[in-house]
């Protein structure tokens, strides 16, 4: 029978890494004890995954998408966006700096770009291969063959969010898209061997607290490898510009879940956090994230690369943020790991 007690359930969580769908409702609704519900998500990223906080130089190549997603600035039908995609050397440039910062992998990110085919991803991924660093794929939904084609260049990792576990939802919010050819895709993401990557948005017009813990017992039964939860936060260039959004505090509440569930994953603690509140990842860092995604995209790209207002560091040079983001780790105590950051299952 399920505890309806809040400390009894926090223990719980900490202890089993094991609660119903209702049980995790109760501690996301909860607001009493929301302090000590932080502090075992944060005990738990400690025991599990220790102090090092990993970080992964981000390249934007692409922001050009075939998608239309209602809350992404990206979407096609937003004319307002200058379009550009990064040529193999530019991104390859990026990728060398990304090393010299001292990072040990580069996320690969784009909209759902057809001009990058999969001779063009594997040419590119065979050479950041060169360099020795773990590559992270964050291209969206392609068929298997092409997933395996990407995993056989010697990509590591490859982050698909499901965005929520609500297919309805899904569907109405992403127009022409299938929620089960999202959840092939992650399927076969995972049977390849990459590390898997998903997570949700939190805050979506229509989701609900109950929805909200569907996506964490989701991640949990993909035994996702690194999970990213972050805000939606409107765009005034999208179908959803006059809506709310999520907030800060219920988004690393869905995180400090997340941990307590999947204590041994690598979580981020996300740009769109930030962009909600200045200490955010910080502060997500102390409520169970273990990992940073800095940006290494250059120049006037930043900029071009907005999924939502109001995103931190677009007019920042990639070595100030290493330096900033070093500073703000090492202020809360915590090292900047020099290993590649696997995930590593311990008991
Ligand atoms: N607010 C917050 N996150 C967004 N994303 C897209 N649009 C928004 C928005 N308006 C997220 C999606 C996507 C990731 C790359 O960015 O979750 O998976
Ligand atoms: Fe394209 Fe991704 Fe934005 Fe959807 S969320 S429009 S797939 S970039
Ligand atoms: Fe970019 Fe702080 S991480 S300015």
């Amino acid at each position: 029978t399920d505890v309806t007690d809040i400390q009894a359930l926090i223990k719980k969580a900490e202890t089993t890494h094991e609660l119903s769908k209702s049980e995790i409702v109760t501690l996301l609704t909860d607001n009493q004890y929301v302090d000590e519900f932080f502090a075992a998500a944060d005990r738990v990223r400690r025991k599990y995954v220790g102090d090092e906080v990993h970080l992964r130089g981000l390249i934007e190549f692409s922001n050009i998408c075939k998608q239309n997603c209602l809350y992404c600035g990206l979407r096609r039908d937003n004319k307002k966006v200058d379009r550009y995609r990064l040529d193999t050397d530019t991104i390859l440039d990026f990728a060398v700096k990304a090393k010299s910062y001292g990072y040990r992998t580069v996320v690969l990110q784009s909209g759902e770009d057809e001009c990058f085919d999969v001779d063009t991803m594997v040419n590119i991924i065979k050479k950041i291969k060169e360099l020795g660093l773990a590559i992270t794929l964050s291209v969206g939904e392609k068929p298997r063959e092409v997933y395996q084609a990407y995993r056989e260049a010697g990509a590591d990792r490859y982050l698909l969010r499901i965005e929520t576990t609500d297919k309805g939802l899904y569907e109405k919010l992403d127009p022409g898209m299938s929620w089960d050819n999202r959840v092939r895709c992650l399927k076969d993401i995972k049977e390849l061997g990459f590390e898997l990557g998903t997570g949700c948005l939190v805050g979506i017009p229509g989701q609900t607290i109950e929805s909200l813990a569907d996506d964490i017992l989701f991640f949990k039964k993909m035994d996702a490898d690194m999970i990213g939860v972050g805000p939606f936060i409107p765009n005034p260039d999208t179908p959803l510009a006059a809506e709310i959004g999520g907030t800060f505090e219920l988004s690393t509440k869905v995180m400090a879940m997340t941990r307590l569930l999947l204590p041994d994953i690598n979580i981020p603690a996300t740009t769109a956090m930030e962009s909600l509140n200045p200490q955010g990842r910080v502060l997500a860092l102390q409520r169970g994230a273990n990992v940073v995604m800095p940006n290494v995209t250059e120049g006037e790209y930043r900029q071009m690369y907005l999924l939502y207002p109001g995103k931190i560091c677009i007019n920042d040079t990639p070595a100030h943020c290493r330096s900033c983001i070093t500073g703000k780790i090492q202020g809360i105590g915590r090292k900047v790991s020099e290993t590649h950051g696997f995930r590593e299952k311990r008991a």
